[in-house]
């Protein structure tokens, strides 16, 4: 292990801006846990965004390391469960929120957070699922264990970013139809090349519609962005429907009537992926690594070095890839 190691560090300044640089760090910067990982690739993850930006919500301790994810070699552990070689990953715990997160050539966290790499997949490919990626595939479950046949269709919201993305590869690959909401000729694009057949402009997901009910459009629903959209999703799901209620991109709350679940028995399904059990996680990544694997993963992320990462923040909102974006420490 080197004396130094580089880092995107979040400073808060004195008139309570923030500012995020790479800066070389002594290795005593790093507070020390059961397991120090030297990592090999991180992920953008949206709470990352939040936590870069200073979001009292996501992180409230500066100087901060952000970085929900990682996946590395183990140097050094306190915990019989790991010895040094093992190729570890770090995903959906509250790694990069309060605690020194994965935009980190070593990271240093409590054993329970580490989980082996999944057989059958690389460092790379663990960091371009991520905790998106897994939060995907937990809503994917959510609809087939609720018994909504892949001969239907399934609406993802978001589909450009993370979550959406991986989602919708999964669907596709099971043989589900999907519909997206797009934004941009740019955005719509995408969103065929993610699979989707039935597109439509999300202003029409967000319009206040004063009918309990709306034509079913689908047969379930997988929803980042919230607010109005939820609101208008529940409404729009056929019989025996199910809605897996994932993110606020756009808002928090959202109103609603009882008629589409008295009416029509859909369910409305909570996502979270830091409650996941071990058990689930244990099977749901060992079908990202398997059956659920996309076979154009490598079309649903892209690769940045961790030196091009203070500049992709500063203007995230412009240049952002879409899909994933993983982080590559490499120099
Ligand atoms: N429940 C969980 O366990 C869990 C886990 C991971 C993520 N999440 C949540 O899921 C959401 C998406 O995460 P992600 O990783 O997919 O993020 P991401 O990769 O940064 O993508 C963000 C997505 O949100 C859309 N978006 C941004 N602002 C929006 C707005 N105002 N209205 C509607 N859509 C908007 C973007 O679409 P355009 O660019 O086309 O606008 C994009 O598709 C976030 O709310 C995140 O907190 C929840």
């Amino acid at each position: 292990m080197t004396e130094h190691f580089s880092a995107l560090v979040v400073r808060k300044s004195v008139n309570r801006t923030f500012n995020c640089e790479l800066e070389n760090l002594p290795l005593d910067f790093l507070p020390q846990h059961e397991v120090t990982i030297k990592v090999h690739y991180s992920s953008i993850n949206y709470k990352d965004l939040m936590s870069c930006a200073g979001n009292p919500a996501v992180t409230r301790r500066f100087p901060h390391i952000p970085g929900t994810d990682a996946a590395g070699v183990v140097t050094s552990s306190q915990s019989p469960l790991f010895t040094p070689g093992d190729k570890v990953m770090v995903t959906c715990f509250p790694m990069g929120m309060n605690h020194f997160g994965g935009f980190s050539e070593y990271i240093s966290v409590p054993a329970s957070w580490v989980m082996p790499l999944p057989a059958d997949m690389t460092m790379e490919q663990a960091m371009a699922f991520g905790t998106a990626g897994y939060t995907a595939a937990m809503c994917v479950d959510a609809i087939t264990v609720a018994g909504v046949d892949n001969n239907k269709k399934i609406m993802v919201t978001g589909i450009t970013g993370g979550v959406g993305c991986i989602a919708a590869a999964i669907l596709c690959q099971l043989g589900y139809e999907i519909c997206a909401d797009f934004t941009t000729p740019q955005s719509y694009d995408f969103a065929v090349k993610m699979g989707a057949t039935v597109l439509l402009p999300r202003e029409e997901l967000l319009v206040t519609q004063q009918q309990n009910l709306a034509k079913p459009r689908w047969h379930a629903a997988i929803d980042i962005v919230g607010g109005a959209c939820l609101e208008n999703l529940i409404k729009m799901t056929d019989e025996h429907g199910v809605i897996a209620a994932v993110g606020n991109a756009s808002a928090t709350q959202f109103s609603g009537n009882v008629l589409p679940f008295i009416l029509r028995a859909i369910s409305l399904i909570g996502i979270n992926a830091e409650l996941s059990s071990g058990d689930t996680k244990s099977r749901l990544w060992h079908l990202l690594a398997t059956d659920w694997k996309p076979t154009n993963l490598m079309a649903l992320y892209n690769t940045i070095k961790l030196a091009e990462l203070p500049n992709l923040i500063t203007n995230y909102q412009t240049q952002r890839p879409f899909g994933r974006i993983v982080v590559a420490m490499e120099p």
